[in-house]
């Protein structure tokens, strides 16, 4: 057994393996279950105790070496591969623009602008709130205890602990839904409040109708008596107005989330001939958003006295009322960053929605 030779071998084919996928060809060839040096090793078993422990010896210090050269080639070859790609892709940022090309606006942006645009006019003002929030914030606030099956619904995305913050409430997630801004807003603003409030949501869950991240727009309205007719005529106005629609039905149907009570979810009305869908009047419906009276729990969470307060909250996926009036097929498509979808659903950066609905 020559070591000497078959270091010298594989070297020589470790230097010469000019890309990735011929140096992986080289370590199958030494190292692999059938190569040179894995060979080798099972000639082990057969030597005399004194002789076996010396080539075993042996072969295991040919073993490191060659595993290092491969390594450190490999090392070299994605540097040199990254050092290419970045030469090729090179993009001059200072180039004048290319009139051809122009941008377009997101349908999200387009969305988020119109929701702006009608809540605005009913009277709404925005607010915000972090997309980092705490368990508090997210989930008791709104009436979910601790342990509640409810916050099961909602595939939670929890943060490593914080070491500086202990305790159960200020555990940190990604906001499982805008609701949140709901406790937040009511920290600083006496009734009456009306108010939306708009951005991402994080659910761990994908296939055609989820992805891990989405927008949500909510709304909550808080006066001394607010109730429910309140709630039905602005969320009717909103969807006849969204969908430019001025006779479209709707219908509640009872539902439960834990911060209202009650609770419902709203339909509006649509017809499905051969696989297609339109809004509008027919003999069909389709879940628009959830809503509700705010729960006295909550208000108190808001620090107001739920016998002297009421107000109505709602909530919806922006990603699925843009899909309903674009008719934009698949929600995945809204993420991937392909400029040829934006080009096609996207809107002139023009053409802003600032018109009165
Ligand atoms: N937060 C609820 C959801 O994500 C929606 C909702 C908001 C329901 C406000 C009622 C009131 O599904």
């Amino acid at each position: 057994m020559n070591t000497a030779e078959i270091k010298k071998e594989i070297t020589g084919l470790i230097d010469a393996a000019n890309d990735l996928a011929s140096l992986e060809e080289v370590r199958i060839t030494a190292l692999g279950k059938k190569g040179k040096i894995t060979g080798l090793m099972k000639t082990l078993g057969g030597m005399e105790p004194d002789a076996r422990k010396a080539a075993g010896q042996e072969l295991n210090v040919l073993k490191t070496e060659i595993s290092g050269l491969i390594e450190t080639q490999g090392k070299m070859l994605k540097r040199q591969e990254l050092d290419q790609r970045l030469e090729n892709e090179k993009l001059d940022v200072t180039l004048s623009p290319r009139p051809e090309a122009q941008g377009k606006i997101h349908p999200i942006s387009q969305t988020m602008e119109e929701l702006i645009t009608i809540f605005g006019d009913m009277g709404f003002s925005l607010a915000e709130g972090p997309d980092i929030e705490d368990d508090y914030h997210n989930f008791t606030a709104l009436n979910f205890p601790p342990g509640h099956p409810a916050r099961e619904m909602h595939d939670t995305f929890y943060l490593p602990d914080d070491p500086e913050e202990t305790g159960e409430a200020a555990k940190k997630v990604l906001r499982t839904h805008t609701s949140s801004v709901q406790i937040r807003a009511m920290e600083h603003q006496k009734p009456p409040v009306k108010m939306i409030c708009m951005g991402r949501t994080y659910r761990s869950d994908y296939d055609i109708t989820h992805t891990p991240m989405f927008h949500q727009c909510e709304g909550l309205m808080i006066d001394k008596n607010t109730h429910m007719g309140h709630l039905k005529g602005c969320l009717m106005d909103f969807v006849r107005k969204y969908f430019e629609i001025d006779d479209l039905p709707v219908q509640f149907r009872p539902s439960f989330f834990p911060f209202t009570e009650p609770s419902a979810e709203m339909d509006i009305g649509c017809s499905r001939k051969d696989g297609g869908l339109k809004i509008g009047s027919g003999d069909s419906w389709l879940e628009i958003l959830g809503c509700g009276m705010v729960h006295p729990n909550v208000i108190k969470n808001f620090g107001l006295d739920p016998d002297e307060y009421q107000g109505f909250a709602f909530g919806m996926g922006i990603e699925r009322i843009a899909m309903l009036k674009y008719g934009i097929p698949d929600l995945r498509t809204f993420f991937e960053g392909d400029t040829r979808w934006l080009d096609h659903y996207g809107f002139d950066p023009l053409d802003r929605p600032n018109r009165a609905y």
